[in-house]
């Protein structure tokens, strides 16, 4: 079997693994665990001067990782990654800034890391890029002589053609990213305006079935919505609900129904619209004063990003103005809690939750609304409400889809939600349910690697590699598979992972 080397900007501590991990972190760690591999990355640490390369073991996985200066921390992560592509990528221009310092530093972290990354690479490896952070690390490592396949997956939206062009290093980090033989999105628009941009500015030409020809070689586009484990969360929460957190909570209720909300501090998740929402609902609906709880949980997040401290105190604001409007001695209508909470403890509070309320502005997948729906008795089901705008809306089409910008189409969804019948909410469930539960992040994974395996697999003229590779592409091909088209699902039949996941926010 081929070595499966991943690469991310974040990398779990092995002592820690998947204690406090992004959604990233949780999708792939299944993978990982059951197919051993290489995992390269950010450390999460600081250090003076660019160090060397860190090597921890766990299990079959083999962790290397590399500090960041400070400043490659602030340009790099912060500003770069955060402050320009986030908004960008989430067709968010207004939080975007752009400096072209900072953009030269990203590119100088993604070519380090090609660096230091190149000399652990053998022929038959099979190279796994993730994210935003890393979009010049695919001709990074080919400009290194890498030959290897290359994959990318994209977590998050790709924009319109028109959106991706507001930054000037867009184009050349588009090019940067045709150097994968495989680039995997979220959903099947993702791949469209990919695929649309890829022609208008990296002198891409479409072909048949997801293929892209780019200066004489072949670049495979595929989507992969991410997955949760679906079963196992569903135990988890069935557990945590008569456990003593979600006891607690269901006691302070005192028979109110609870609405629930679990994100990242995060711009792209709606947060102040959310709130905007609820404040119609008791605007326009008295009657369901001191019988509604909105208890929202926003786990601080890229703290040191200005947007993301401003957004703290608006939320926090909001969230006062409301509660000074609307309480009573007795009552309060919203509870904000700017902190994560334990994995099992979320799943206990979405299985007491009525109302599960995932209204991002822009979301890749959103695997809270997946979270929601897992967590739910199925004999008693709350209802998820779920923003249009969340790439999950396409699998959980049974749930009320909002368009969060609209606060009185969030009021009239709560106000829906809250008072469903039994038959209605049941049926919503089973519905999305069933679009969830024969899913696994770790099919997910396999699926991913098994598109590469199979793209591997193309001539090697297509793939633009020279003769001198041959062997190393044979061994990346043992099964000689074939590549599929454009939007199918490549599932991998010998999936059976039942393992735990940690918690995540994605
Ligand atoms: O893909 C989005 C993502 O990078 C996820 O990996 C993670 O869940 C989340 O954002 C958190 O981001 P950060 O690494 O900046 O804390």
């Amino acid at each position: 079997m081929n070595r499966l080397v991943v690469v991310s900007n974040r990398v779990p501590a092995p002592a820690a693994a998947g204690a406090q991990a992004g959604g990233l972190a949780v999708a792939l760690e299944a993978l990982m665990e059951r197919r051993g591999g290489v995992w390269f990355g950010w450390s999460g640490n600081l250090s003076e001067a660019p160090g060397p390369v860190r090597l921890a073991e766990s299990g079959r996985v083999k962790y290397a990782t590399i500090d960041l200066t400070a400043e490659e921390h602030e340009r790099y992560y912060n500003e770069f990654s955060n402050s320009t592509l986030w908004p960008l990528l989430h067709s968010m221009p207004e939080l975007m800034t752009f400096d072209r310092r900072n953009a030269q530093i990203y590119r100088q972290v993604n070519e380090r890391l090609a660096e230091a990354l190149q000399p652990m690479l053998r022929a038959d490896d099979l190279i796994w890029i993730h994210d935003y952070h890393l979009m010049g690390m695919p001709q990074a490592l080919r400009s290194r002589g890498v030959r290897a396949p290359i994959g990318f997956f994209l977590h998050i939206p790709f924009p319109s053609a028109d959106m991706l062009a507001s930054v000037p290093e867009a184009g050349a980090l588009l090019r940067d990213l045709l150097a994968a033989d495989l680039l995997g999105f979220q959903t099947e628009n993702d791949v469209e305006n990919f695929a649309e941009v890829a022609c208008r500015i990296g002198d891409a030409v479409r072909m048949p079935n997801g293929w892209l020809s780019v200066g004489g070689r072949r670049v495979r586009l595929g989507v992969f919505p991410v997955e949760i484990e679906a079963h196992d969360f569903a135990a988890i929460a069935e557990d945590a609900w008569r456990a003593a957190p979600t006891e607690r909570l269901r006691r302070s209720l005192g028979g109110q129904r609870l609405v629930l909300g679990v994100d990242r501090m995060d711009p792209t998740k709606g947060l102040l619209q959310r709130v905007a929402g609820y404040r119609r609902l008791l605007e326009t609906r008295p009657e369901l004063r001191r019988r509604v709880t909105f208890l929202q949980i926003a786990a601080e997040s890229r703290k040191d990003v200005i947007a993301y401290r401003d957004l703290r105190n608006a939320v926090e604001r909001e969230a006062g103005s409301i509660n000074s409007e609307f309480s009573e001695p007795d009552w309060m209508p919203l509870r904000l809690v700017a902190r994560a909470g334990a994995r099992s403890t979320i799943a206990g509070y979405m299985r007491e939750a009525r109302v599960g309320l995932v209204t991002p502005l822009r979301d890749g997948m959103n695997l809270v609304a997946k979270e929601y729906v897992a967590a739910q008795d199925p004999q008693d089901p709350g209802v998820l409400i779920l923003s249009r705008f969340a790439g999950a809306a396409r699998q959980l089409g049974a749930a009320l889809i909002v368009n969060p910008h609209d606060a009185d189409e969030m009021a009239d969804a709560l106000d829906a939600a809250l008072t469903m019948s039994l038959a209605d909410r049941q049926a919503r469930w089973r519905e999305s349910w069933t679009a969830i539960q024969g899913a696994s992040a770790l099919a997910w994974g396999r699926s991913f690697v098994g598109a590469l395996l199979r793209t591997a697999a193309a001539p090697l003229h297509a793939r633009g590699v020279s003769g001198g590779d041959k062997g190393a592409l044979a061994m990346a091909n043992p099964l000689g598979l074939i590549a599929r088209p454009l939007g199918g699902r490549d599932v991998d039949l010998t999936d059976g992972s039942t393992a735990l996941r940690p918690p995540h926010m994605s």
